[in-house]
């Protein structure tokens, strides 16, 4: 049995339809793995790997370079104070103390009901609503301790669901309306892209032979 449940393989199916290299569909794939589980396992790496036609070991290389994918759990909700220079000089600093206390982790922690991953962050481009945070990369702002703890109380209670995504995805890679293409037409265009790459490696073979004689 594979990694993603059922309605989600379908989805995954289809987003590696929309592209005419399968590869391509690699990091859409990482965002639905961890809307479903949060981060991207081993047996969802593997998955990956075997829907793209690449390997483990590349959809780790990949996700562990981009700071949106996590290789490691995280909380249902990222949470991310930032403290460059415009949050910084509009109280940045003191609203992460004050996040830390409220949330009982220091930044980079995930309280013990895996509700909160609190995160210090650079720039999120709110600068005009500074002192600003990010959740699951919605943008709150601006905030003092008080008007956290309240965004904090009501995700809690479920009030944002629906308006910020569960564990950090971005609910805006979903393509419910692809590419208007048959599968059968993507996949014969595929076949023949196969063709070609494949006439053009034996040129390229042929051509090297010839200059070593
Ligand atoms: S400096 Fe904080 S959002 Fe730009």
């Amino acid at each position: 049995m594979g990694a993603f449940s059922p309605e989600m393989r379908e989805r995954a199916e289809s987003l590696v339809a929309l592209y005419p290299e399968r590869r391509s569909a690699l990091i859409p794939l990482c965002h639905l793995a961890q809307e479903e589980a949060g981060y991207l396992t081993q047996p969802f790496m593997e998955e990956i790997a075997e829907l793209t036609g690449t390997t483990p070991a590349e959809v780790y290389g990949t996700a562990s370079f981009y700071d949106m994918l996590h290789t490691e759990p995280v909380g249902k909700y990222l949470v991310g104070v930032c403290t460059n220079i415009a949050c910084l000089l509009q109280g940045g600093g003191e609203l992460l103390e004050h996040a830390e206390q409220a949330l009982g982790v220091a930044a980079g922690g995930t309280t013990d009901d895996e509700m909160f991953t609190l995160e210090e962050v650079e720039c999120v481009a709110h600068c005009d609503k500074a002192p600003a945070v990010q959740v699951n990369y919605r943008f709150f702002g601006p905030l003092t301790g008080e008007s956290f703890d309240n965004l904090i109380a009501k995700l809690r209670a479920g009030e944002y669901d629906g308006v910020v995504p569960p564990h950090g995805t971005l609910v805006r890679v979903r393509r419910e309306n692809g590419i208007e293409v048959p599968l059968e037409e993507v996949f014969a265009e595929r076949r023949e892209m196969d063709r070609a790459k494949a006439e053009r490696k034996a040129a390229a073979e042929a051509a090297k032979a010839k200059e070593g004689n």
